[in-house]
């Protein structure tokens, strides 16, 4: 009989509320190279100014990370930044281990979900890089469309969610 192998991204994704224990690893992924790269403002981060920063956002009401959890492992993180009425901005990353595979797409769909139903956002905005089309491609995947945000950020794009354009099989409940 055939045998497959056990593939632990597909099983089930969840997304958590970052915590304090958790700002080591989320300043290890943010200074991955290919996570330097895709940041709309570029560099290596300085552990002492991402230290204080990890700590005012978990206490900070405007501002919600979570943990990307896939088979388990922590994978990555989804953030989201309140902009006042009714209005959010979402950005991601992954560790690369566990890019290409649909998993971010996943992600940036049930974080926003997740964000619509526990708050009063109805708008959540990404700014994308104008040269990084992995991640517009994964964005547009998850439901975004090009947005008029009547604002210009030099080199980005502006993509805004569409719950209606996201496809169905996509939407699960994560924990
Ligand atoms: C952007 C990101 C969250 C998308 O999540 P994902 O799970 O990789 O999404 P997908 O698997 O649908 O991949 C999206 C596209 O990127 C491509 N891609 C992703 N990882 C890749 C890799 N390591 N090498 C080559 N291509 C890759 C995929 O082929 C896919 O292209 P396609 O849509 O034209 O088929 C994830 O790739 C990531 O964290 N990238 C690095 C950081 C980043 O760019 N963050 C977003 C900043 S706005």
């Amino acid at each position: 009989m055939k045998e497959f192998a056990h593939d632990p991204l597909e099983e089930h994704l969840t997304l958590r509320p970052a915590v304090t224990a958790d700002a080591a690893m989320v300043f290890a992924w943010r200074n991955l190279p290919s996570v330097v790269e895709a940041a709309s403002q570029k560099g290596v981060i300085a552990w002492e100014e991402h230290h204080g920063w990890f700590a005012a956002s978990l206490r900070s009401d405007a501002r919600q990370i979570f943990i990307i959890h896939s088979g388990g492992q922590p994978a990555g993180q989804i953030r989201f930044d309140w902009e006042g009425s009714g209005q959010a901005q979402v950005s991601i990353y992954l560790h690369p281990r566990f890019t290409g595979r649909g998993l971010g797409v996943k992600a940036i769909q049930a974080g926003c979900l997740k964000i619509a139903q526990a708050t009063g956002v109805v708008r959540v905005l990404a700014w994308v890089r104008e040269d990084n089309t992995p991640s517009q491609s994964a964005f547009r995947k998850a439901g975004f469309v090009r947005s008029d945000p009547g604002e210009v950020r030099p080199g980005l794009l502006c993509l805004e969610f569409m719950q209606a354009a996201a496809p169905r099989e996509l939407i699960h409940h994560p924990s």
